[in-house]
Parts: structure tokens; C-alpha cells; sequence
């Protein structure tokens, strides 16, 4: 079987955004693939520096990947952080990397753009080796599990990209004694090349304080969505689904059918902002509602989720640990 393998990068609750893009795709994986799921949490030392709120959501991300349908006794689920020879290959690989490559990732370079709008002189300021390093530790997550495809939302394809990359270099340089598998991003269909907006209609990101969260409770969940700016198009005016954050949130959740219904009935003029975010906090309260329970079961602290993570651990060294072994000896360590 080929092998799947997704990760998410415990900064903040995971929300909706994080479903569509990554999760529902990802598990939907399991049937067709060995499939791999960690939580990245040496990733969020990039900006994360509260040991409790790391904690905190390293246990949220693992829980939200049960809560949404991940069964541990078939696939793996692991905590990148319990995976020491991650870090080891990290080093290997980033002596194989062009510091050009990195100058090119979309995050550093964004870094560097909010300096130049800021009129700041030093274009790196802010900026930590985490973060230059990034797509260097992530190209590795992938390659020591050797996954041939990383179901991503759009916002991460360049760096599975990157990691084909220095997979190529690796084998480029020792392929006569290991060669590693060349990745490939998967990006859900029903993605259609955009990322789900947030509450304030730009990309919905942790970074953006945008984001709804999977699992909040009902009521949090509505006055968010309540809270969900619209133009001020009159009720009874028609209006341009596609124009919509609510719609396009709405479209990800409810049936083809439901959707494409909604859809006419916008455009047909009567149906106003407050009754399509009705009809979204229903959509969404009914099919997290089953989720949300798990979620918070598997959150309490004696659950059973740290000896799901504890088994996962062992699971995913058994994978990297003669990775490794290969590498060292193909490098000559
Ligand atoms: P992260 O934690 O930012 O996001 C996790 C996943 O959710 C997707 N996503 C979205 N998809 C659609 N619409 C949105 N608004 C949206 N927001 C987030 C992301 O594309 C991602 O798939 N660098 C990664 C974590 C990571 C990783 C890896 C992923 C580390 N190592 C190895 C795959 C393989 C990240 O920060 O994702």
C-alpha cells in the first residue's frame, strides 16, 4: 500500500478550515493507503512560546483527529516531537538544501513583505531559524515516513514541493545506497483552488485570528457565525453566492443538493444574511455535534489519549529508527 501522511501544527484550536483542507481529506485516505497522522508540535515553537497553551493544543490537534473518525488501531497518529531521528534527519537534510530554496518559501517571504510595508530597515526582523528552517523540518516529517502523497489545503503545497525537492537532492547525491520517496501534494477537489475564508472573509488561519473552531460549544458556534460580516444588500435583493464567506463555509458542510438549492434561492432575491447564517449554524451544529462529544470525552485529562499517543510513539520510531540507519550509513556516519 502506498502511505498518507498529514500533519498539523498544534498554534491554536483546530477549526473549520483545518477540517476541510486537511482532515476530512486525510481520513477519507484511510481505505486506499497506509495512513499517517501527527501532530507537529516542534513546528509551533516558531511562534508558540507558552509551554501550557503547547501542551494544551498538542493534546487538542490529537483529540480532533479521533473526534473526526481517526481509528489508532489502523492508522498511525503520532506526536512529531516523539520521533527523536526526525530531528537527526533534519540536520542531514538541511545540509542538502540551497538557503536560495528557503529564501523562496512563501512564509519567510511573507515575513520579510510585512517588514517592507512596516518601513522597517531590517527585512528579517522577527524573523527566528525555525521559521527560515520550516519547510526543511516539514520536508522531513514527510520523507522519514517515506509518504508518496501529503493531503494538504493549497497553503501548504509549495512545501511539499520543497520537500520533493531535497528529497531529489538526497537521492541525487547518495541514491546508489538509499533513495527516498518523491512526495506529492493531494489538495482536496472540493477545494477548488481556494482555502475556506474565516469570519472576516481573508483565509481563515490561526494567524489571522479568523478561524472557527471545530468545537466550540452551540452557542459560541452561533454567536461566531452570527458574527460574520455581509455586505448590505437589502433581503429581498438577489446576491452572488460565490461573494459569500458564509456561502462558500456552507457549501463545504451541507449536501450537493442543499448547496445548490441554497445557491438558486440567493440568487432569486427574498433569502437574507441573517437566514443564510441560520441555515450555516445548523448545517455545522449538526454534523460537529457527534464530534464534539468525543472531543471533549477524549480532552479530559485521564482519558485514553496520551497512551494512544504513547503507542503511536513507538509505532512511528519503528519507521524512522531504520530510515535512519539507512541514511547514516548511505552518508557515511
Ligand atoms: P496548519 O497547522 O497551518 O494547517 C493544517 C492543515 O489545514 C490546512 N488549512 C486549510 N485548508 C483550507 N482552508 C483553510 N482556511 C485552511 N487553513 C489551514 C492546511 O493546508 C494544512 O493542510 N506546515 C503545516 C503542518 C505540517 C505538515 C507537515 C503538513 C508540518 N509538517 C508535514 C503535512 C506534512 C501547517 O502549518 O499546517
Amino acid at each position: 500500500k502506498k502511505v498518507s501522511l498529514t500533519g498539523i501544527k498544534p498554534t491554536g484550536e483546530p477549526h473549520l478550515g483545518n477540517y476541510i483542507g486537511a482532515i476530512r481529506p486525510a481520513l477519507e485516505l484511510t481505505a486506499d493507503y497506509e495512513s499517517m497522522y501527527f501532530i507537529a508540535d516542534y513546528h509551533a515553537l516558531t511562534t508558540l512560546r507558552d509551554p501550557a497553551l503547547l501542551r494544551q493544543y498538542t493534546r487538542s490537534v490529537a483529540a480532533t483527529w479521533i473526534a473526526a473518525g481517526l481509528d489508532p488501531e489502523r492508522t498511525l497518529l503520532y506526536r512529531q516531537s516523539d520521533v527523536p531521528e526526525i530531528f537527526e534527519l533534519n540536520w542531514v537534510m538541511s545540509c542538502l538544501t540551497g538557503k536560495g530554496l528557503m529564501n523562496r518559501a512563501h512564509a519567510y517571504k511573507a515575513a520579510r513583505d510585512r517588514n517592507e510595508e512596516a518601513g522597517r530597515g531590517d527585512l528579517d526582523a522577527g524573523v527566528n531559524m525555525g521559521l527560515f528552517n520550516y519547510p526543511v523540518l516539514m520536508a522531513v516529517d514527510i520523507l522519514s515516513m517515506n509518504a508518496d502523497v501529503v493531503p494538504v489545503g493549497k497553503d501548504q503545497v509549495q512545501h511539499v514541493e520543497i520537500a520533493a525537492d531535497i528529497a531529489g537532492s538526497f537521492n541525487h547525491a547518495y541514491g546508489s545506497s538509499y533513495r527516498f520517496t518523491v512526495p506529492k501534494a493531494l489538495v482536496p477537489a472540493a477545494d477548488d483552488g481556494r482555502t475556506l475564508p474565516g469570519t472576516d472573509g481573508r483565509k481563515m488561519s490561526k494567524s489571522y485570528d479568523n478561524t472557527i473552531p471545530l468545537f466550540l460549544p452551540s452557542g459560541k458556534l452561533k454567536k461566531l457565525v452570527r458574527r460574520m460580516p455581509t455586505d448590505s444588500t437589502p433581503v429581498e435583493e438577489p446576491k452572488n453566492a460565490d461573494e459569500s464567506s458564509v456561502f462558500q463555509i456552507l457549501a463545504q458542510f451541507a449536501s450537493e443538493e442543499v448547496t445548490t438549492d441554497t445557491r438558486a434561492r440567493l440568487a432569486a432575491g427574498g433569502v437574507g444574511w441573517g437566514e443564510l447564517k441560520n441555515q450555516l449554524f445548523e448545517v455545522l451544529d449538526e454534523q460537529l455535534a457527534p464530534m464534539r462529544e468525543r472531543y471533549d470525552a477524549l480532552i479530559a485529562p485521564d482519558s485514553e489519549l496520551d497512551s494512544i499517543l504513547a503507542a503511536g510513539a513507538a509505532k512511528a520510531r519503528d519507521r524512522a529508527v531504520p530510515v535512519l540507519r539507512e541514511v547514516r550509513a548511505a552518508i557515511g556516519i
